[in-house]
């Protein structure tokens, strides 16, 4: 990949929300890795939020969740009981429907009316990264405008994960792992997402590149990481991995606005 998606102009971090739409649809929505049935049963008995009230109950959900991840590793190596009412990580792995971010990521009802204010596409970039909203502290959520047939490079998340959401069109996930014998990356997990789908990745499942694979049809996908995290790795040849590259987090767009 010769453009540097990943790094292309100053960021700032700070953004504020203003969004006047409110939902007017309900999305079916599915994290992969999560069990069908179980998520549509779950699903009908949430309350659906918008773009708004997402962000407003990010942080707590955030914090929530990571008290939860303490208090099962405090109970692993302590065997004592979880906090109640938590999540036990030791058998729920983030990004399933237990989860409590997936969970409320699985709540956004979000209209194209909501994001589309965020939406930048660069001809000249694979991929354009725009700022949604970030408190600096738990979570970074961007909008990502993904040019037909073009791709990320293979990369890591160094955070608590990335959840991903697709909002138009489809795109393409290649997982990999890192083969230490051979010094390369393979591919282990290959699969197509449709509009409404949501994936989960923490760098335990592996490192992976997203795609939209069309030839001529644009993808949106939206991205919350948690905690927000500077810079990242990147692998521009899997044949070898132990010489990846530095990548900062740079955006095209913050809150809106060009950059
Ligand atoms: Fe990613």
């Amino acid at each position: 990949m010769s453009d540097s998606e990943l790094s292309t102009s100053p960021s700032s971090v700070a953004s504020i929300l203003n969004v006047s739409n409110f939902f007017s649809k309900k999305e079916t929505t599915r994290f992969a890795g999560s069990d069908d049935e179980s998520s549509k049963k779950s699903d009908s008995f949430v309350t659906p939020i918008d773009l708004r009230e997402f962000i407003r109950l990010l942080p707590d959900t955030i914090r929530k969740a990571q008290k939860a991840d303490q208090g099962s590793n405090l109970a692993d190596e302590e065997s004592l009981t979880v906090f109640e009412g938590e999540r036990n990580t030791s058998d729920v792995a983030s990004g399933v429907q237990e989860d409590h971010i997936a969970a409320l990521f699985r709540r956004l009802d979000v209209t194209r009316s909501e994001w589309e204010r965020f939406e930048f596409f660069d001809p000249t970039r694979n991929y354009t990264r725009n700022l949604i909203s970030t408190d600096g502290d738990t979570y970074t959520l961007i909008l990502l405008c993904w040019n037909a047939g073009k791709e990320s490079p293979i990369h890591d998340h160094p955070c608590d994960g990335c959840w991903m959401r697709i909002l138009e069109g489809s795109v393409r996930e290649c997982r990999y792992v890192q083969d230490k014998d051979e010094d390369k990356l393979v591919c282990i997990h290959d699969e197509l997402y449709r509009e409404g789908d949501m994936a989960y990745i923490k760098d335990s499942m592996g490192y992976h590149k997203v795609g939209n694979p069309t030839k001529d049809v644009p993808a949106v996908t939206m991205h919350l990481y948690s905690p927000p995290f500077q810079c990242c790795k990147i692998w521009l040849d899997p044949a070898h991995a132990s010489q990846p590259s530095n990548s900062r987090m740079c955006y095209y767009s913050n809150n809106g606005r060009m950059i």
